[in-house]
């Protein structure tokens, strides 16, 4: 590996947006590919072998092009699939999911009371209760799948009051009363942070995981000396079907139109 390669990073659809713009923050050198496989978009609804099956393609595309890690910006396929990826192609590139980065973050905050919401897979593999516990066995979790939410935000939906009511239907579990932090456990759902910080009347502190995976890959690569040090091409993004909805995240996470290549793997 070396410097100047590219890092690849991967989600259903536009999710992985939220953790591609931290990356961008963070390590502002780097060039980034990014796929989104808006064709098999939900993942969250899928079989743990679809999901798999899907990441495999799109880790061998990015190793096709070179990449020197690739980011698994999908907690659905990081909590389903990344151990498997993992022993698959340990040789041929390093793979990091956002699940161990956030979970060390709640626990570096000393939160001991925390609501999660995410896809059916996330919630169903129990990965957040088990690491969260192996941590922290005091830590009280109350998790709730919320499907609904990832394909509303895919499609748009984004400050309609369907996906405000939807999103409200959720939250108003009453489990979610006592929690001091809620864990935003699927990467589409940073796009309606404010909501959610709305109907909790900013009274809990919310995580997320693009930062704490931002900081593991800076160190990461710092550690490894595979920081790039000029910038040297466009970030470039794939899609396994095209979608407006996807261009018009770019235009509202970039600032300006760059050119989106559909590719099917
Ligand atoms: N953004 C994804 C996640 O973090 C996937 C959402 C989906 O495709 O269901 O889980």
């Amino acid at each position: 590996m070396v410097q100047s390669q590219p890092i690849g990073i991967f989600d259903s659809g536009i999710g992985g947006l939220t953790v591609a713009r931290s990356l961008k923050e963070a390590l502002p050198l780097e060039q980034f590919i990014y796929f989104g496989d808006t064709a098999h978009m939900p993942y969250g609804d899928k079989s743990p072998e679809e999901i798999l099956q899907y990441s495999k393609k799109i880790v061998e595309f990015l190793i096709a092009n070179h990449v020197k890690l690739i980011v698994i910006a999908c907690n659905s396929a990081s909590s389903i699939a990344a151990s498997a990826l993992r022993s698959a192609y340990w040789k041929q590139v390093e793979i990091m999911g956002v699940i161990r980065p956030v979970v060390n973050d709640i626990v570096k905050n000393n939160i001991k009371k925390i609501g999660i919401i995410g896809t059916q897979a996330t919630i169903q593999s129990q990965i957040y209760p088990h690491l969260l516990h192996e941590a922290d066995a005091q830590i009280e979790i109350y998790q709730l799948a919320t499907p609904l939410l990832a394909p509303m935000i895919e499609a748009g939906k984004v400050s309609q009051s369907v996906l405000y009511q939807t999103m409200a239907d959720y939250l108003s579990d009453k489990h979610f009363e006592d929690k001091e932090a809620i864990l935003l456990a699927c990467t589409h759902y940073p796009i309606i942070k404010d909501e959610v910080n709305t109907f909790f009347k900013h009274q809990k502190r919310i995580f997320d995981n693009a930062a704490p995976l931002a900081f593991e890959v800076k160190k990461y690569l710092t550690d490894k000396n595979l920081l790039a040090t000029v910038k040297k091409g466009a970030n470039q993004f794939y899609v396994s079907r095209y979608s407006d909805t996807f261009e018009k995240a770019i235009y509202t996470f970039y600032g300006k139109q760059l050119e989106v290549k559909e590719v099917h793997l």
